[in-house]
């Protein structure tokens, strides 16, 4: 499939996602965070002790979905701007940063396309590049993305991602039998792979008509030789038991060290392979 034709069908699809995860009583419970001016996303509450004190910082989170994670890391004290290429996602990120209180910058661009991102932040450049948690599989080339994160870090800037583990995009996430059966690229390939899925990762009534999605994935050398082709320094990177969202149905919940519900596999499969990771890396 051809790269537009690929990131077009993302966006059809993510956009009528969006309108659905922001209901009422769907997982991402936007309401909740205007009822608590203290909420912070489990996503967030995850990588708490890795992001350090963020008052006074300047950040911008890519692919910000629903805002969320941006409203929380502006809860922590950072002056957030949020970038997605979903017009729908951008306006709940706004609606729920507005009736927050919050003061929160949102851009539309298409982040594999980095001069489009830097054209729509303009002259901004930021102490922290955020991103992840179903993120980095939608971008064809992760050597862009570096770039493209190099690009918006001043100097002494850092980058935190959290995103899935390649290995465990890798895997078949359909088996029901508790087997670990690699079946797609681990590898980044030119071709997305293409799925056709009627539903979301929340619960929803709504009956989606943009079914398909494409991904690629990064096989985390080819993310971490990125990082460092970009000219940034790798700071930190963990491989997790853990992922915030129940990739597999056998997957069970276990609380993390602040509370934050994350999904693992049960028993010994839970040391056979990461399901998530973060890295981290500084611009010097
Ligand atoms: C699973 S969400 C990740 C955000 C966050 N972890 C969350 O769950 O709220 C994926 C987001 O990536 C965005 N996205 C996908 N491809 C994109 C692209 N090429 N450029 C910009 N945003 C993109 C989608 O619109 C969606 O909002």
């Amino acid at each position: 499939m051809d790269e537009r034709a690929a990131v077009d069908l993302n966006l059809a699809n993510w956009d009528e996602r969006a309108a659905a995860h922001a209901a009422p009583g769907t997982g991402y419970v936007l309401e909740a965070y205007v009822e608590d001016p203290h909420k912070i996303s489990d996503v967030v509450a995850f990588d708490r002790p890795r992001l350090g004190d963020l008052r006074g910082t300047r950040g911008v989170h890519l692919q910000c979905h629903l805002g969320t994670d941006t409203l929380s890391l502006a809860r922590l004290g950072a002056r957030m701007t949020g970038v997605d290429f979903s017009p729908g996602a951008l306006h709940h990120a706004s609606a729920l940063a507005s009736r927050a209180g919050a003061e929160i910058d949102y851009h539309r661009a298409d982040v594999s396309d980095g001069e489009a991102v830097l054209a729509a932040v303009g002259a901004a450049r930021y102490d922290l590049v955020y991103t992840g948690i179903g993120a980095l599989c939608w971008l064809p080339r992760i050597a862009d993305w570096a770039r493209l994160v190099a690009d918006l870090l001043v100097p002494g800037g850092r980058l935190l991602v959290r995103d899935g583990h390649p290995a465990l995009l890798a895997l078949d996430q359909d088996r029901t039998d508790g087997e670990l059966v690699l079946a797609f690229p681990y590898f980044e390939r030119p071709e997305p792979t293409v799925w056709d899925e009627p539903g979301t990762y929340v619960e929803t009534d709504h009956v989606f008509t943009h079914t398909r999605s494409a991904e690629w994935n990064h096989g985390l050398g080819e993310l971490v030789t990125a990082v460092l082709d970009a000219g940034l320094q790798v700071t930190g990177l963990a491989e997790h038991r853990s992922i915030p969202w129940q990739a597999m149905a056998h997957m069970v919940e276990v609380p993390s060290a602040d509370g934050a519900g994350e999904w693992a596999l049960p028993g010994e499969a839970a040391d056979r392979v990461p399901l998530s990771f973060t890295l981290q890396a500084t611009k010097p």
